[in-house]
């Protein structure tokens, strides 16, 4: 099997960078983790990067030329498919363009519910009784590309933000490779 050439985009803790890469480095996963974006210098994920030797990059996105460095890195590695793995910026229109229908996001939430930030509290405000993930293409509205793959659980009366995030993240770990597989069975 040709694993397709995969660049993550990360700017935080990296706990789903991580997860990816365990999964992909089995033989009949489909993607190989070629590059690791991030745009924020300190983010913890980069250590995942070091430690299993991946090439990574810092994009520093206040620069007016941030983007066109970002396509001729994902063209010098041979990127043909993206992961957004907690990638706290929007991409451009160009980007999305040049990567139509392949590149994908997780968010916490039961999609189309709660797009944006802040899900958990916006749950609890809300008196929700599901809660989960989503992972989804990636187009020009926020949050609002084709489901690929949804995973839940029941909120408790005792779940407050943090015991959320906790839960949403374990079934992350589950749907993001999951919802990857999918994509490259269907094809
Ligand atoms: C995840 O919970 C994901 O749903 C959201 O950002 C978080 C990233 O976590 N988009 P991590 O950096 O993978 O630990």
């Amino acid at each position: 099997m040709v694993k397709k050439k995969t660049c993550i985009f990360i700017s935080g803790q990296g706990s789903n960078l991580k997860n990816l890469i365990l999964h992909s480095r089995e033989n009949n996963f489909p993607i190989k983790i070629s590059l690791v974006i991030c745009n924020k210098k300190n983010a913890n994920g980069i250590i995942y990067a070091k430690k299993y030797k991946i090439p990574y990059v810092i994009i520093n996105t206040k620069k007016l030329n941030y983007e066109a460095k970002v396509l001729k890195t994902l063209k010098k590695y041979k990127i043909s498919f993206i992961c957004l793995a907690g990638y706290m910026k929007i991409l451009s229109n160009n980007l999305i363009k040049n990567y139509r229908g392949r590149i994908i996001n997780i968010h916490p939430s039961l999609l189309p519910k709660f797009k944006g930030l802040n899900t958990f509290s916006r749950m609890l405000k809300n008196k929700e009784i599901k809660a989960g993930c989503t992972v989804h293409y990636v187009n020009e509205k926020l949050d609002g590309g084709n489901t690929i793959h949804k995973k839940l659980f029941f909120i408790k009366n005792k779940d407050n933000e943090k015991i959320l995030r906790k839960k949403t993240q374990k079934l992350e770990y589950r749907a993001f490779p999951e919802a990857i597989i999918k994509i490259f069975r269907n094809i």
